[in-house]
């Protein structure tokens, strides 16, 4: 069943690309010159966008008082960096196939990737040195490498999610067995690399299930956070992605954390009250 890595690649060679609106925001974002009205005048350009990105804003998810109208008003109330993971999140439900694999259910993998995004932003405001919009793209993502095996290796993908429910292991062990040579973190770092997401992003989807082996500060925070988030929806059945394990937290993740044992039933509660509204992202993943 292994399989030679390079016909894998070779298949994944035409990875989704992001919309050209959402990129050229991404980096205008970045631009320490851009103000609100320049992003604002890219996205006029493609009103479904916008209508998407509004529907979050105004979504009990960010509690606002009141109503919002327009890119500018999200801005200058959320910032550029919000904004730039709702276009992403506004993008990126629509860029895969839905539903194939029978044993691998898409409404489960966005509720386990919406999951991980809100407990990953949570978790990432109150760790030194984090940016917790960063940290919400990166629990949005982490996963969605085996979205790109499930389109574009389906053989592969029914293998790997087959060997887990049997032998009752995790897509990622499982994967070691079917893919040897590469895994979900890593062609979800290519996806990541294809749309030109910040170097620590891609490098935190890359690592995620590999923790201890990051040197770099940033990078082993985010990993760490986005480790600790999956153990947590996994714990509380928030969505499902292709694990059949018991779930376990990762030491590395949790000694990276900063978190104190007697601080996480404070945390749980935050983490149900944050999961209890996420609605919008989920019907929006779901509206495909
Ligand atoms: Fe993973
Ligand atoms: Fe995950």
């Amino acid at each position: 069943m292994a399989k030679d890595l390079r016909s894998i690649v070779r298949k994944i060679t035409e990875l989704p690309t992001l919309p050209q609106v959402v990129t050229v925001i991404l980096s205008l974002i970045d631009s320490p010159d851009s103000s609100a009205e320049d992003i604002n005048k890219v996205m006029e350009k493609d009103p479904a966008l916008v209508g998407k990105i509004l529907k979050l804003v105004n979504s009990a998810y960010y509690g606002l008082p009141n109503k919002v109208n327009s890119v500018r008003q999200s801005i200058v109330i959320l910032g550029f960096s919000t904004v730039k993971s709702l276009a992403i999140s506004a993008s990126v439900f629509d860029m895969f196939d839905s539903n194939r694999s029978r044993a691998f259910s898409r409404e489960a993998f966005w509720g386990h990737s919406i999951g991980c995004a809100c407990v990953s932003r949570l978790v990432g405001h109150r760790e030194a040195g984090v940016d917790e919009e960063t940290a919400f793209v990166v629990g949005l993502l982490h996963d969605i490498g085996k979205l790109v095996i499930d389109q574009y290796a389906p053989a592969e993908f029914d293998a790997i999610v087959n060997l887990a429910q049997e032998k009752q292991i995790s897509f990622h062990e499982a994967e070691k067995i079917v893919l040897v040579e590469t895994n979900h973190a890593e062609i979800g770092a290519w996806v990541g690399e294809q749309w030109a997401l910040a170097p620590d992003l891609i490098s935190a989807i890359r690592n995620h299930h590999s923790v201890g082996t990051v040197e770099d500060r940033p990078v082993k925070l985010l990993a760490a956070i986005c480790r600790f988030a999956n153990f947590i929806c996994q714990k509380r059945n928030v969505g499902s992605s292709g694990n059949f394990n018991v779930p376990q937290l990762d030491p590395e993740a949790w000694a990276t954390l900063s978190i104190k044992k007697d601080e996480l039933p404070k945390m749980i509660e935050a983490i149900n009250s944050e999961l209890a509204r996420t609605d919008a992202f989920f019907s929006m993943a779901m509206s495909k």
